[in-house]
């Protein structure tokens, strides 16, 4: 099992250039099974989760290959609508291929994703929004089978603005007969650039990135050449880096928009921000202010950004809260974090940051993507020697994450 190894206490300093989105780039890969075409994706991120994507659809029939960074994916022959049981279960986005499939083929079978390391993770809103779309559903075992005589466009009312199930019921609508409309749908830079990626292939859809979706549903897409957006998430894992270690760093290829939840955030802690063309740039003072934080769905502060922001609020003085309002199963990285000295405790959806206490190296554990990240930077902060196992689950989400942080003067290395 490969490791990062890290010696704390390099001020991180530098320039990088943040790579596509991982949250975007996985439902465009699964909307090219509509076109029956060809696509070209370009800046696509080269992380574990897109190679089991294009493994999924490999076994489906697809033809795909890398040209540099942009994805080539041929969907004109399906051989099957049956998905992959262990692809399926490497990678719980892979529910929305269903709703990609049910446009393509009106039949899939997949088996139930699961749960997840972030907790029980439903995907009741999907398939209740499938089946007001005349998709009859029946589950055998762990498998769940859909099948459609004729997609129908419907009114669809979430009770939750779920981004996967917004994502599958697009997915699904765009060639059924009629109108959907999806209420209460939602909102993150993820949902409009499926939607740009859709119109892109000749789609008919409106409104995504507000809670109202519309949806007309056409016969035929065509191929389309797309460049997905700049992944926010880790544009906002490397500021944090930066200011963990009271460093300055410039970040090409982000969208201001997009990641304002996490700086706005970053500047009430005392951190100097400037916007450039497609980038900014950021400065830390000495002392950071400790501040509280509550996780929404977007525009609010990103669940995927809690782990990162708990581990930088260990370096601050004041005691401090984090509101988990998204996933059960989100402090997984306080007992690591303890490990290293860390003074955290957890009631409920709520984790208390009992003020700065000093890191200290040791062996510490990766248990999902955000988290592994978020103890990196703790390793860049810590006295002596950090070893992170477990590094698949960062590697699910960040192309080079050890070659990224080196750049900016860490001492990182990856142990095979
Ligand atoms: C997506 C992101 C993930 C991010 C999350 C929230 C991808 C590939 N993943 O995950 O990184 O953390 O959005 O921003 O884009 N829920 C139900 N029933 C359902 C579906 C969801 O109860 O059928 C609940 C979930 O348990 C969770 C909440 O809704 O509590 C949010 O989930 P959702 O927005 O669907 O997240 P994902 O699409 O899985």
């Amino acid at each position: 099992m490969s490791q990062y190894v890290i010696e704390g206490g390099k001020r991180l300093e530098g320039e990088l250039q943040i790579e596509g989105s991982k949250n975007a780039v996985l439902p465009i890969i699964a909307a090219t099974l509509l076109n029956e075409d060809i696509t070209y994706i370009r800046n696509c991120p080269k992380i574990s989760d897109v190679k089991i994507m294009i493994q999924i659809l490999k076994e489906l029939g697809c033809h795909i290959e890398w040209q540099d960074h942009t994805l080539v994916i041929d969907t004109r022959h399906l051989a099957t609508y049956v998905l992959n049981e262990s692809l399926v279960k490497k990678m719980r986005s892979s529910i929305i291929l269903l709703g990609a499939l049910m446009g393509r083929c009106g039949e899939a079978q997949i088996n139930r994703p699961g749960g997840c390391q972030l907790g029980a993770r439903p995907i009741d809103l999907h398939l209740d929004a499938l089946e007001k779309m005349n998709v009859m559903i029946s589950e055998m075992d762990e498998a769940i089978y859909c099948k459609t005589l004729h997609l129908q466009g419907a009114t669809i009312n979430l009770k939750f603005p779920s981004v996967g199930a917004t994502e599958n019921i697009m997915l699904a609508a765009v060639r059924s007969e009629g109108i959907t409309v999806i209420h209460n749908a939602a909102r993150e830079p993820e949902i409009i650039d499926l939607q740009d990626f859709l119109i892109a292939c000749g789609a008919k859809i409106k409104g995504a990135g507000t809670p109202t979706i519309l949806i007309q549903g056409v016969k035929k897409l065509r191929g389309a050449s797309y460049e997905v957006i700049p992944d926010r998430i880790i544009a906002g894992t490397y500021l944090a880096a930066a200011a963990m270690t009271r460093g300055s760093i410039r970040l090409k290829n982000v969208c201001y928009a997009h990641v304002k939840a996490i700086t706005d955030k970053l500047e009430m802690m005392g951190c100097k921000m400037v916007q450039e063309n497609n980038g900014l740039v950021l400065s830390t003072p000495q002392i950071l202010r400790g501040i509280d934080i509550v996780t929404e769905p977007y525009p609010g502060f990103p669940t995927d950004m809690q782990s990162q922001m708990m581990t930088l609020l260990c370096t601050c003085k004041e005691s401090t809260t984090i509101k988990e309002n998204l996933f059960e199963a989100r402090f997984k990285i306080v007992d690591e974090l303890k490990k290293m000295g860390a003074d955290i405790e957890v009631k409920g959806c709520t984790a208390y940051i009992n003020g700065y206490k000093p890191l200290y190296g040791t062996t510490i554990c990766a248990k999902d993507l955000r988290g592994g990240a978020a103890l990196v930077l703790a390793g860049l902060v810590a006295e002596g020697t950090t070893t992170v196992e477990h590094i698949e689950h960062v590697e699910r989400g960040y192309q080079n994450i050890v070659a990224d942080l080196s750049k900016l003067g860490a001492k990182i290395q990856e142990r095979k």
